[in-house]
């Protein structure tokens, strides 16, 4: 299995996190989002340990909550002592409402409005990551009116592209996001930052993209950031106590993508960093890293009950499913792979080639195309796994399709985390 948090019991069910899936679908209903706590804090703790083996005292990894985002990850992130992305106020406000120390938030954001700065304030936000010159100014002066003083970091694009999918590479030039270094705005922004009086500007951020394999990329970014970061010091007389590279180490969606230790490619990283800062003669800044994907993923998985398996001969085999984009858009945004199982069949031969369809009304509406699972009937449960990451964070109300629970589950216990919406949920908003 991809995951080592997943196995087949003797009724030929799939087992997660130690549980029967067909049982947890009968019990709750589907669809149903699982959550696996070990293996979420397994991760946390191995990014932890790793960066503070390798890295400067005080480096540490911020959760991208991005990647999911509800009360309970916010408890388990504050319990597991690190720090986190948000990036809206309705992050800002989840996390707060969970009672994480606000003051080891990032907030993050292209386009923070004036209002979302004053919340960011008011709700004690640790750090605001500036993209624009306008934020700059904007948080200057609401910091001002306040009477405060505003930590921040200056998001830079280090112009690389990390060959992953378009939409989630974020580190080139033509980047909405940050303050590209080669045109000169990354100095000018630094400059700004130094003549704004209720600014303190503590370092500098990037993040190239998502979905990464490879620690080149990261170095290549650090080697960049680096030259920046020596260049501004010498100039301005700064000393830059903060570099954060982001997020995006890669997970495992099917087999065919690569098995990588993150513990190992942090090492790699740290160690490129400590050569690099020698041999720049500058102080070794203490590191953040951003990864979501990374630590939530494979903590997930998602259940289905199957409708109809409707057979179009010399065409396609769709199977239908009680969800589909609404809980997980991401194979129509991006066309993400996924591995497809037959959780009530688990051991069942996988010889029918499936088009796994949504009940959307939108042809579109696919998990995924043409893979080979057990042949499933109606009332069967499906399994998709690795959703843990940008599924229930990126769920819609679509053909006002309510979204599904989500059920943690840990050595001792289950216990509902977001309870499925209702109907009554669906038009709350309505007058
Ligand atoms: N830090 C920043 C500033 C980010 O923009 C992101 C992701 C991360 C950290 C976390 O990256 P990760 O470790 O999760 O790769 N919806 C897309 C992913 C968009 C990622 C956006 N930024 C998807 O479903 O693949």
């Amino acid at each position: 299995m991809i995951c080592d948090n997943i196995s087949v019991n003797e009724n030929g069910h799939l087992i997660f996190a130690g549980r029967d899936t067909v049982e947890l679908a009968q019990k709750y209903g589907t669809p149903l989002y699982l959550m696996d706590e070990n293996k979420i804090r397994e991760h946390i703790r191995e990014y932890k340990t790793a960066m503070q083996k390798y890295m400067p005292a005080g480096s540490i990894p911020e959760f991208a909550s991005k990647a999911f985002s509800c009360k309970q990850i916010y408890r388990i992130m504050a319990e597991e002592d690190i720090d986190i992305d948000v990036v809206s106020i309705g992050e800002i406000f989840t996390a707060k409402s969970a009672g994480f120390p606000m003051e080891r938030s990032f907030f993050h954001g292209n386009n923070k409005t004036d209002a979302d700065i004053a919340f960011a304030m008011e709700n004690g936000v640790g750090y605001i990551v500036a993209d624009s010159f306008e934020e700059l100014d904007a948080i200057n002066s609401i910091a001002k009116s306040k009477g405060l003083t505003q930590k921040l970091l200056i998001r830079l694009t280090p112009g690389i592209d990390p060959h992953t999918h378009k939409k989630i590479s974020t580190g080139s030039v033509e980047s909405k996001f940050g303050f590209a270094i080669q045109t000169g705005d990354g100095e000018k922004a630094v400059i700004k930052a130094l003549s704004l009086d209720n600014i303190s500007l503590c370092g500098f951020h990037c993040h190239i993209g998502s979905q990464i394999f490879e620690s080149e990329p990261f170095i290549t970014a650090a080697e960049i950031m680096l030259a920046f970061i020596k260049d501004i010091n010498i100039k301005y007389s700064l000393k830059t106590e903060m570099l954060n590279l982001g997020g995006g180490f890669g997970v495992r969606y099917v087999e065919s993508d690569p098995e990588i230790s993150y513990s190992e490619k942090i090492k790699e990283v740290a160690e490129y960093i400590n050569k690099q800062c020698k041999s720049l003669e500058i102080d070794v800044p203490v590191i953040h890293l951003e990864p979501g994907r990374s630590l939530v993923a494979d903590a997930g998985m998602t259940l289905y009950t199957v409708g109809s398996v409707k057979e179009i001969e010399g065409y396609a085999n769709y199977v239908s499913i009680d969800g589909g984009m609404t809980d997980n858009p991401r194979y129509t945004l991006y066309e993400s792979p996924y591995t497809v199982l037959l959780a009530s069949k688990a051991n069942g031969k996988k010889d029918f080639k499936a088009t796994i369809a949504g009940r959307c009304c939108e042809s579109g509406d696919l998990i995924q195309e043409n893979v080979l699972i057990a042949k499933p009937q109606r009332n069967d449960i499906l399994a998709v796994l690795t959703t843990g990451a940008y599924n229930y964070s990126m769920a819609s109300n679509y053909n006002r399709v309510p979204r599904p629970a989500v059920l943690f589950l840990n050595d001792n216990s289950e216990y509902i985390a977001v309870k499925r919406e209702s109907l009554s949920d669906i038009c709350s908003l309505d007058i």
